[in-house]
């Protein structure tokens, strides 16, 4: 039997950030230049059930039973196989390489999850829609972290930009002017677990004041979307702005968070914000084409360790959304 491969984009959440852990709305973005992949070799010299593991990029060489039977990678390969009603699966041999930087808030997790459950469905020679593989990761984000919203399995399996709410259909986004945005790492490690961890222990301790702080990020968010569709730069950036500020009164920024975003605001970008978790990771600058150049260059200088630069296209997006829901 030939390899099968199956690869899923990175990604980077534009707006709604841990409020969409308490059922606001959020909007993110797939990064098709960063990917995660998962080859499948079949392996008929082994007995039933023999699954080899290799992930270089993380220095894991073993076979799937020796994980702990609460691994992220156990407990996937334990999913499919009771969707599929299967009692074993073929022997067979499992790499996976990804280019997505770990614990940097551009869901280097879910990518792998969501390849491994589409590579595997094509390996067994099944198919599953993409609602069945977001909702099979959506299973393993659980492990990971205890409470996910479903926004990052949700975008990175339709690789669409989104505007997402829990327990909603995720709505396309339909971009009314070409965006092009920055997105600089700090190149610190930070583990969305842990940041949500310390927003529910803070929320708990301070209901009143954690819910309005997300009840005005959902009106950011709200607000960002129609400025997104009637394509209002000026607008979005501004919108960026606000909700940075309440991730910073959330707790969630740090000093080289705070550090990237005004660099990239005194280069001439149009808003920004820290994207993901927080605590460490990457900021998102919205930026015109124009200035994109010397936002890049402070940034660069500034010690931001990577920076991306995407456009969310016009037309592309108008073309490509609809197929979002479907
Ligand atoms: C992580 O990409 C975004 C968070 O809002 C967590 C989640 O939505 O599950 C911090």
């Amino acid at each position: 039997m030939p390899a099968i491969s199956a690869s899923a984009p990175g990604k980077i959440i534009l707006f709604g950030e841990h409020a969409v852990v308490y059922s606001r709305p959020a909007i993110a973005i797939p990064l098709m230049q960063l990917k995660a992949t998962a080859f499948f070799l079949a392996d008929p010299t082994a007995p039933l059930g023999n699954i080899k593991l290799t992930a270089a990029d993380i220095g894991m060489q073993t076979n799937l039973n020796d994980l702990a039977e609460d691994h992220p990678f156990r407990v996937l390969f334990q999913l499919v196989q009771n969707h599929f009603q299967l009692d074993h699966f073929p022997a067979m041999s499992v790499k996976i390489r990804s280019e997505i930087p770990i614990a940097a808030g551009l869901g280097s997790g879910t990518a792998v999850s969501v390849a491994l459950i589409h590579g595997l469905s094509l390996f067994l020679g099944a198919k599953l829609s993409a609602a069945q593989i977001s909702a099979l990761a959506f299973e393993v984000e659980k492990v990971y972290h205890g409470t996910p919203s479903g926004v990052d399995n949700t975008v990175i399996t339709y690789e669409k930009p989104v505007f997402f709410m829990k327990d909603h259909l995720p709505e396309p986004i339909y971009v009314g002017n070409d965006c092009t945005f920055l997105i600089a790492d700090t190149g610190i490690k930070s583990m969305t677990s842990s940041v949500v961890g310390e927003v529910r222990i803070n929320w708990e301790n301070n209901r009143k004041h954690y819910e309005s702080i997300f009840d005005s990020i959902a009106s950011i968010t709200q607000e960002a979307k129609e400025m997104l569709i009637s394509g209002d730069e000026k607008q979005i950036g501004e919108l960026m702005n606000k909700n940075y500020h309440l991730l910073v009164q959330m707790g969630v920024s740090c000093d080289p968070l705070d550090h990237l975003v005004t660099v990239a605001l005194h280069a001439g970008a149009l808003g920004a914000k820290l994207s993901g978790a927080g605590k460490g990771g990457n900021i998102i600058a919205l930026v015109q084409e124009s200035s994109a150049r010397d936002v890049r260059l402070a940034l660069e200088n500034a010690g931001a360790t990577r920076v991306i630069q995407i456009t969310l296209n016009k037309t592309e997006s108008t073309k490509t959304a609809k197929k979002v829901i479907s």
